[in-house]
């Protein structure tokens, strides 16, 4: 049973704030990418998608005299940690179940790792599958969090998602844990 949609979590004010700042356009096209990914590689439909449509949640811009610096962004970036808790907190406060937040969080925490040490993670099925999700609407220079999508059409995709999503949860078992 599914206690929260993708169109409830995209709709809330708080998604709203931070997803107009990383790219509605790409969250919703991630989101899209993970469910597909989700089939091939036979995790949760529902946590993958919403994992992904929050992945970037965590992203705040780093400024030098006015313009976007992509380099200082690189160095001193930790948006999946800062992601990892927003998502967490606002899951929870639309009633998502306990452990499908903490899945949905650990997945956002892991979906890359350009800011940790390397070689330190190994990922399980749905952190990969959110991962590879991103980089396959990555583009290069950070340009993907720039491309826009008006409101509405965002919303009739998310729904769209959503009855894309149910039915594979109806179609399928899945494991509760990705
Ligand atoms: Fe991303």
């Amino acid at each position: 049973m599914r206690h929260v949609t993708l169109v409830e979590i995209f709709t809330h004010p708080i998604a709203q704030k931070y997803l107009t700042r990383s790219g509605v356009a790409h969250a919703v096209s991630v989101a899209y990418h993970a469910f597909r990914l989700s089939v091939q590689h036979n995790v949760n439909p529902d946590l993958a998608t919403k994992a992904a449509l929050l992945h970037d949640i965590g992203h705040y811009e780093w400024y030098t005299n006015g313009q976007w610096d992509y380099e200082k962004y690189r160095q001193n970036d930790i948006h999946a940690i800062k992601g990892a808790e927003r998502a967490h907190k606002l899951l929870i406060r639309l009633g998502e179940e306990p452990q499908a937040a903490k899945e949905i969080a650990l997945a956002i925490l892991l979906h890359t790792d350009s800011y940790l040490p390397e070689g330190t993670i190994q990922q399980r099925p749905l952190q990969k599958v959110v991962k590879l999700a991103d980089e396959a609407d990555e583009e290069p220079g950070g340009k993907h969090h720039y491309r826009e999508m008006e409101y509405n059409l965002a919303v009739k995709k998310i729904k769209e998602l959503d009855k894309k999503v149910l039915e594979l949860l109806h179609s399928n078992q899945f494991k509760q844990l990705g």
